[in-house]
């Protein structure tokens, strides 16, 4: 037995045992003569004391030892002498008296230390991730993450879902980036593609009479890679059959909820039941779909005042249809010029093309890029809009719809952060519903499906699909937390002659979508119950349980920023044999032979 107990676990009813630890030299001191190592293992750490007069002629190795080397020593637990306790500490109150000691592995000097939250360049941590696992940090972001997937799996159980997994290697699943594809060896010319999510697979488990189905799916999509997202990440899938909208969204608020209150002591649910914001009604307060609802700093809109105001950016933006809006960034009245020009190019950076401002510093002076050009009564009817107060900072954009929006929804969360209104430990759920059915793509001139193809339109919004597509909303739900989009799902088309309406209004060739979906299109004839689903991102929920702000530092072994795998060093050449067997050529081959 390589240990009697855990580090972790030892306290003062140990007191006079004799015990075997094994694990890792977290920190080693000298105090004149005789050595004090913290020893860590998964389940703390303890201090050991290594004596001379104890240790006899082991007491050389003692010497030797260095951080992070895997020692075992056999030992009896005493109390530390007053006044050396270490309240902070959960084995503070002890410490072994080694008897034994046996170096079990050494370790070179290391590229980081472990035994502090020092920052360390994230390539590296990556290329070493098996010692950036060794931090806490990492060890308690995983566990986190294990007790989530454990407790979803027990709820969901409970619930009679059945835990099904569907293939890696299948076609393509669109759900808006590229696909990663696996040429077949066997099939020349062919190709698998990695799937973006099961949602076809999970779609024919309900045509196959499953009802209720979960997976903790990967889940894999080529596109740019941002902080919330990876290449690779992981879905808790679910789909069930003869449901609603709201009997999902029940769900999913009661499991969330449970597990919140049941595993995260140090986090508030804001609200429950979680509030339930329209598209449309996400977009005019918060600016975006996906809002942080935990601070106020709405968007307020000024439309009518802007009309005929005098201030020619706004009369010109009325008449050419455009929306205005503002904040109210309350406090931050006696911003400096600089400052506020730094807002201004934040605006600019995201296509404003400007951010008229009004601020009033605490002794009520007015100073503004805009004021002296607007009618005084115009410009009483905004301050009262605003409810503009001594030290407040209103911030006004005018431009097309979409830009207004995006630009006073970042604003707002650039501003809230710096005036610390984003309380990590207050988790605000919310489901954003009736989003347009779809949106316009500019560049391919198409209307791309604002959720993704086999959603069910509204019933009552079915008769507009072909001649007013703009105005159909979709049987879709989001939910948002904190500023982030955590799940996606709908209600499912499960009509054959629905579905191909919808393949033909975003533009699919009939050829092209038998090719592709003929097999869903089969299925749905063969008595397809009416269903619908949902995946909540896990890496994205656990990455806001665990207060970090990078989806990275919640999965063991991720990708960096830029899509590569720093520690195993993917991805990389294969031989020129193995492409051969896939009847693939490579166009640096090709150049190479011009
Ligand atoms: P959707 O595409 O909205 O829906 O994805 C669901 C959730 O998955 C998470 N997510 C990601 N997390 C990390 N990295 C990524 N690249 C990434 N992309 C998405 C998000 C998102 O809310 N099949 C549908 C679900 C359904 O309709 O049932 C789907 O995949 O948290
Ligand atoms: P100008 O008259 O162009 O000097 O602009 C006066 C103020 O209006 C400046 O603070 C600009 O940043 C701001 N501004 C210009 N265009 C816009 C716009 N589209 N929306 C909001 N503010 C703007």
């Amino acid at each position: 037995m390589y240990k009697t107990h855990t580090c972790g676990e030892l306290g003062t009813t140990h007191i006079g045992q004799e015990v075997t630890l094994a694990g890792w030299v977290h920190r080693h001191r000298d105090h004149g003569g005789v050595l004090f190592v913290d020893l860590r293992d998964r389940f703390g750490i303890v201090q050991v004391v290594l004596d001379p007069d104890q240790l006899n002629n082991q007491f050389k190795t003692a010497e030797q030892i260095r951080s992070e080397w895997v020692i075992q020593i056999n030992g009896v637990v005493r109390e530390r002498p007053a006044g050396a306790e270490n309240p902070n500490m959960s084995t503070g109150m002890i410490e072994v008296s080694a008897t034994n000691l046996e170096v079990l592995n050494a370790s070179k000097a290391l590229p980081f230390v472990i035994n502090n939250e020092e920052t360390v360049d994230e390539n590296i941590r990556l290329k070493y991730r098996y010692l950036d696992l060794r931090k806490e940090r990492m060890l308690n972001n995983l566990t986190i993450r294990h007790r989530f997937i454990s407790f979803i799996r027990r709820f969901l159980d409970e619930k009679d879902f059945l835990e099904i997994e569907t293939p890696i290697l299948f076609k393509t699943t669109p759900e808006g980036a590229r696909d990663y594809l696996v040429p077949s060896r066997v099939y020349p010319g062919q190709f698998y593609a990695l799937p973006q999510s099961p949602q076809q697979l999970k779609q024919m488990l309900m045509v196959g009479g499953i009802e209720r189905y979960f997976q903790i799916a990967r889940c894999f999509r080529d596109e740019d890679q941002r902080g919330d997202r990876q290449p690779e990440f992981t879905q808790l899938d679910m789909e069930m059959s003869f449901i609603n909208r709201e009997d999902i969204m029940s769900l999913v608020e009661e499991m969330f909820t449970k597990f919140v209150q049941q595993h995260l002591p140090n986090k508030k649910l804001l609200q429950t039941p979680w509030p339930r914001l329209s598209y449309q009604e996400s977009l005019d307060r918060f600016g975006k779909d996906n809002p942080d609802i935990r601070f106020d700093l709405e968007l307020v809109n000024i439309l009518d005042i802007a009309t005929d105001s005098g201030f020619k950016v706004f009369d010109t933006a009325v008449e050419n249809g455009l929306h205005v809006r503002g904040i109210n960034a309350k406090g931050l009245g006696n911003y400096s010029r600089k400052q506020i020009d730094e807002l201004n190019a934040f605006a600019i950076s995201h296509k404003a093309k400007g951010l008229a401002y009004l601020a009033l510093t605490d002794e009520g002076e007015q100073r503004s890029s805009f004021a002296k050009h607007m009618k005084p009564e115009k410009l009483q009817e905004l301050l009262k809009r605003m409810d503009a107060q001594k030290g407040d900072l209103l911030l006004f954009v005018a431009d097309k719809p979409a830009i207004t929006y995006e630009v006073l929804g970042r604003l707002r969360v650039e501003i809230a952060d710096t005036l610390n209104l984003r309380d990590d430990s207050i988790l605000a759920f919310c489901w954003v519903i009736d989003f347009p059915y779809v949106m316009w793509n500019e560049n391919e001139k198409r209307w791309d499906p604002s959720h993704h193809l086999f959603t069910m339109p509204m019933e009552e919004d079915l008769h507009m699909l072909e001649t007013e597509p703009e105005k159909v909303r979709g049987q879709q739900y989001d939910l948002v937390l904190n500023n982030n989009e955590v799940a996606g799902g709908s209600i499912r088309i499960h009509k054959r002659d629905i579905q191909e309406k919808v393949f033909k209004l975003i533009g699919l060739d009939p050829e092209v979508s038998q090719e592709r979906f003929g097999h869903m299109l089969e299925a749905f004839e063969y008595g397809t119950p009416p269903h619908g689903g949902i995946a909540p991102g896990i890496d994205r929920l656990c990455m806001l349980f665990c207060d970090e702000a990078n989806i990275r530092d919640v999965i063991a072994f991720p990708k960096n920023q830029s899509a590569r795998d720093v520690m195993g060093d993917a991805p990389s050449p294969v031989t020129p044999e193995q492409l051969l067997e896939l009847h693939i050529q490579t166009i640096e081959e090709e150049k190479k032979k011009e």
